[in-house]
Formats: C-alpha cells, sequence, structure tokens
C-alpha cells in the first residue's frame, strides 16, 4: 500500500510540530515547504535524525520548491504571519491574505487532487481565500479552528472539575476569533452536561477565557502564538481524514445555506472522513446562542467583503 503524502505549507512554529508528530506517528511521508532557505531542510534533518529511537520510518523532506509537494493527498498550510502581542488575528488579514494568494496557486498546480486543511489566521478568511483561488470543491478546503476552541475549553472545564481531560467533550462554532461561540449547553462529562456540574458563573468564565485563549498565550509568549495546541488539533483533523474514521468535529465550512449561511466558511460541527467536509451537522441553537452565532458570521462577513474575491 503506497503511504500517504502530507504536504505542510509553512515550516515555522506550527508547521514544525506538525512535521514531527506526523513523522513520529507515522501517518504518512512529510514534504515540509516554506520560502525561508534552510528552515524547512533544517528542521526536516533534526526531525529524521530523531526518527530511529521513535521507530519512524516516514520521510521527511524540506525543501522551498512546490514540485516537491506533488502527488500529496493531504496539505496542511500554516504560511503567514503570526499574532504578536496587543494584535486581534484580524490584524494579520492584509499580509497574509497575499502569502494565502501565492499558497492556492502553489498548491492547486502541484497538489490538484490534495485535500487541504488552513491554519493561517484570520482564519475563516484565510480558508476562504484558498478555496476561491484554488477553485478546490468546498468537500476539500476546511480550516482548523473549532477543534481548538474546544479543547481549550474542554481544558478549563477539566481542570475546575479536577477530571480527566478525555471526559470532557465540548462544542465551539462561530468564527475563529473574539467572536467564536462556545456552546456549553453542549459540553459533557461523561455524558453530563456541564451545567450539572458547574454554577452558571464558572462556565461563563470558561467561555470568555475560551474565547481569549489564544490572546492569553500570545502575552506570555510575547514572540508568537500558540503553536503545539493548533497542529495537535490539526492533526486530529487530519487523522480522520487520512484513516476515513467520520470523526465528528468543529471544523471552518464552506456553508451553502446550512445554518441559514451562504458563501462563507463559518465553524460548525461536521463529519470529516476520506471524502473531506462529508457532510455538516445542524444543531439547534437557542435564541441566545443564535444571536452570538449571527453576529460571530456578520464579523466574518464583513473580513471578507475586505478581501474582494
Ligand atoms: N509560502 C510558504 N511559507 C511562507 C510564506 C509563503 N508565501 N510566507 C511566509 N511563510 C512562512 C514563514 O517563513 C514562516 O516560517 O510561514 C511560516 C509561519 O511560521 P510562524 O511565523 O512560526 O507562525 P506559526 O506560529 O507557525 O503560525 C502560522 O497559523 O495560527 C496561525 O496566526 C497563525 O497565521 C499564523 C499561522
Amino acid at each position: 500500500m503506497a503511504r500517504n503524502k502530507i504536504a505542510l505549507i509553512g515550516a515555522g512554529n506550527i508547521g514544525g510540530v506538525l512535521a514531527q508528530e506526523i513523522a513520529y506517528r507515522e501517518l504518512g511521508d512529510v514534504v515540509l515547504f516554506d520560502v525561508v532557505e534552510g528552515l524547512p531542510q533544517g528542521k526536516a534533518l533534526d526531525i529524521a535524525e530523531g526518527a530511529p529511537i521513535r521507530g519512524s520510518d516516514a520521510k521527511v523532506l524540506g525543501t522551498n520548491r512546490y514540485e516537491d509537494i506533488a502527488g500529496s493527498n493531504l496539505v496542511i498550510i500554516t504560511a503567514g504571519l503570526a499574532r504578536k502581542p496587543g494584535m486581534s488575528r484580524d490584524d494579520l488579514l492584509a499580509k497574509n491574505l497575499e502569502i494565502m494568494k501565492s499558497v492556492a496557486q502553489g498548491v492547486k498546480q502541484n497538489a490538484p487532487a490534495a485535500t487541504v486543511i488552513v491554519i493561517s489566521n484570520p482564519l475563516d478568511a484565510m480558508v476562504y481565500t484558498f478555496k476561491q483561488i484554488s477553485g478546490f470543491p468546498k468537500n476539500r478546503v476546511v480550516g482548523m479552528a473549532g477543534v481548538l476552541d474546544s479543547t481549550r475549553f474542554r481544558t478549563f472545564v477539566a481542570w475546575e472539575l479536577g477530571v480527566s481531560v478525555e471526559d470532557v467533550t465540548a462544542l465551539v462554532l462561530g468564527g475563529h476569533g473574539d467572536t467564536m461561540v462556545p456552546l456549553p449547553r453542549y459540553a459533557q462529562v461523561a455524558g453530563i452536561p456541564v451545567a450539572k456540574l458547574l454554577p452558571s458563573e464558572k462556565i461563563a468564565e470558561i467561555s470568555k477565557r475560551t474565547q481569549n485563549a489564544g490572546g492569553e498565550v500570545v502575552n506570555l509568549l510575547k514572540t508568537g502564538s500558540a503553536f503545539v495546541s493548533p497542529a495537535t488539533s490539526a492533526i486530529e483533523m487530519a487523522e480522520a481524514i487520512l484513516k476515513d474514521k467520520r470523526r465528528v468535529l468543529a471544523c471552518a465550512c464552506y456553508l451553502e445555506g446550512e445554518y441559514g449561511v451562504s458563501g462563507l466558511y463559518v465553524g460548525v460541527p461536521c463529519v470529516l472522513g476520506a471524502g473531506g467536509v462529508e457532510r455538516v451537522l445542524e444543531v439547534q441553537l437557542d435564541p441566545d446562542e443564535r444571536k452570538l452565532f449571527d453576529a460571530s458570521v456578520e464579523h466574518v462577513r464583513s473580513l471578507i467583503a475586505q478581501i474582494k474575491l
């Protein structure tokens, strides 16, 4: 059986963790691409030299040439600038838009059959840009946001209750920004609604911390943004696709009528398998949740209006 070939566009902080995790878990051979000379080659060599200890025979190639991604069945994009303290994800729009346009061309020309996971921020606008420029079908272009926002919520709930993170599930929808919508009503601990275990003020605090969680890390790191949890979140999506697991995960999906939204990428629960986004699941939102969701959608719409694609 041929191995999976996974191309990582961007060999910075997130790209490096992705390459390491994918190679050491033998999810497939890795091609790590960046425009900076030496960076992807250096990271690839470093990872390859640790592989004997991890028992991994996955190949890791670092490159500055798009041709090397040919034949990839999965592409994960982290190319672009990351936030510094004081910046919102939206402040990255102008610079990352130009980068994403060139990346979309490179992927379209060299890996036209791939399924693509976009991580670059502002996420909902970047994944939209990729789809518009590449012309790839909507099921093969998905954004990583909800998995990360949900894992942050899960972490805080587990800490608060002193229980295993494994037993906490959560759902965060909407755009991947300050307007994201945590849905505590759909969060559970081993099937028990979180509202039965925590007071509403505590749940509101956890929702707020989740919304600001990316910024909290940026303020501590000062030189960049979170990279381990975003990479790990994308790996969960990659595994669902590569192993055709049909995982139900919150992802940025292109909506055509679902949730009353058309022509935008917004975070919603979906079924992720070999066909990429195989189905969007529509969950019922109560009036307050709906209001927050609509506000988040409007925010995404205003960003998309700025990029004129
Ligand atoms: N093609 C490929 N790679 C590029 C391009 C391009 N046109 N332009 C920039 N890059 C590379 C940079 O050289 C850098 O190595 O993208 C990489 C980004 O890495 P970091 O700055 O370390 O950023 P990272 O933390 O990995 O985040 C990447 O994901 O979560 C988002 O907001 C974050 O937009 C940011 C992206």
